[in-house]
């Protein structure tokens, strides 16, 4: 569910035609909607409500100042996986409390910024990582909270190898059954209290059941640690809930909930949340424009002005992004919102990017109406992973990222120049 949609042959967001934004700050663009981020904040907020859940903003799924603004102010808590990321979040006044850190390399000088912002949580992944971190938080006086990584070798067969990370094959936390003993060496540190547990089994999760079944492996754990006596109060699920780059295609915030919160409702445990991109997937497009068309044995491409230097989901993890014109042709319908949508009439196009790589494409054979130079495409579903994994690779200055909100729209980050490109080089 999203705010953008086709308006008399015009393709909005909430109140703005697209088109309109184009002509104001160029091509490509990224475009996001206040109004889809604060419904799937709530809808996860309102689904998981009875356990009174702490709701994490995965940072690194978008991470535009302005829009971590607008969840900040709904009150959402922020999981951050780097110092720049912790700055970021504090740059938008979160609650430190509110703010866990995860990741496997975390250096002293981004724990050391950690410990002096009084963040809630480290979600520590190794031995070496936990002795570190009481290390430094008694070098610097404090006591930190710290939540033990476990991988419960769960993963969703649906979700990409390279975003899998439930398996005990991953660089990921430790082993489940290692974890007993992770608590009997650290449990009673008296710089990190260890008083928690953390999972995140892998990114999407198409269905409520790998959650099922790696929670209920959490709760043994947990269970067992209780009967030890180390007071475990806090479980974070992570994130991982799936997005529609297909209609209706993902569960719902609801549809999760109803499997999981039955498993925790009465464990008395402190639930933490770190959703990003069922957030904010559909509530970012990329705009790009036709540059050229162009036929190349049977194949028609149209090659276009934004590149995977702006998106590199498909190139990288051969993701699926629906594509189409920003503009209907008099008369035509509005699409149904799926990669694998034929316009009636259409042409099979490869839509690919101006950059020296054959990786380099937004959609493959895709039946698209046709279209010419100066025409304006939407890519859908690009809010989360798509400017933060952006580069500058040839050379190309990163898009713009627009923010809307009602009718009015604004830029959140101008486009880059050139000078941006070199200036700290010479
Ligand atoms: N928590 C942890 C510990 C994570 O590693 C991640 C994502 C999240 C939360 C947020 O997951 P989400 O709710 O957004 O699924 N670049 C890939 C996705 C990588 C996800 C990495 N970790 C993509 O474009 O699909």
């Amino acid at each position: 569910m999203d705010y953008f949609e086709y308006k008399d042959g015009a393709l909005h967001c909430e109140g703005v035609a697209v088109d309109e934004i184009a002509r104001a700050v160029g091509t490509p663009a990224y475009v996001y909607s206040a109004a889809t981020l604060l419904h799937h904040y709530r809808a996860l907020a309102e689904a998981f409500a009875e356990l009174k859940p702490t709701i994490c903003f995965s940072i690194k799924s978008l991470a535009n100042l302005q829009v971590l603004q607008v969840l900040a102010e709904a009150g959402s808590g922020f999981d951050v996986v780097s110092g720049g990321e912790l700055a970021r979040a504090l740059a938008v006044g979160a609650d430190p409390e509110g703010i866990v850190f995860a990741g496997v390399g975390k250096t002293d000088a981004e724990i050391n910024e950690a410990i002096a912002a009084g963040i809630g949580l480290f979600n520590v992944e190794s031995e070496a990582e936990f002795e570190n971190l009481s290390r430094l938080a008694a070098a610097a006086g404090r006591t930190v909270r710290a939540a033990l990584r476990v991988n419960p070798d769960v993963y969703d067969p649906k979700t990409h190898a390279y975003t899998t990370t439930g398996k005990k094959e991953t660089k990921f936390g430790v082993d489940i059954d290692r974890a007993p003993a992770f608590f009997a060496a650290y449990g009673n540190d008296p710089h990190a209290k260890l008083d928690a547990v953390h999972l995140h089994i892998g990114s999407p999760i198409y269905s409520a059941e790998p959650y099922v079944r790696a929670i209920t492996k959490a709760l043994g754990l947990i269970e067992q640690l209780r009967a030890e006596r180390f007071a475990v109060c806090t479980l974070d699920v992570g994130g991982g809930f799936a997005a529609d780059y297909e209609a209706g295609a993902s569960p719902l915030a609801a549809d999760y909930a109803r499997e999981i919160l039955p498993l925790l409702a009465d464990t008395g445990l402190e639930v933490i949340l770190e959703p990003g991109r069922q957030i904010a997937c559909n509530a970012g497009i990329l705009l790009t424009r036709v540059l050229y068309t162009k036929a190349g044995g049977e194949k028609r491409f149209v090659i276009v002005d934004a590149a995977m230097t702006d998106l590199v989901r498909p190139a990288m993890y051969g993701s699926e992004h629906f594509v189409y014109p920003a503009r209907l042709a008099a008369g035509a319908g509005a699409p149904e919102r799926r990669p694998g949508y034929e316009a009636p009439g259409g042409v099979k196009v490869d839509v690919v990017g101006g950059v020296c790589e054959s990786s380099d494409f937004l959609a493959l054979g895709r039946v698209l109406p046709p279209v010419e130079r100066g025409d304006l495409l939407a890519v859908f579903s690009a809010g989360a992973y798509g400017f933060v994994m952006g580069s500058q690779y040839n050379s190309r200055p990163r898009p713009a990222e627009v923010l809307v909100e009602g009718d009015a729209f604004r830029t959140v980050r101008p486009r880059e120049r050139y000078e941006d490109l070199f200036a700290t080089e010479r």
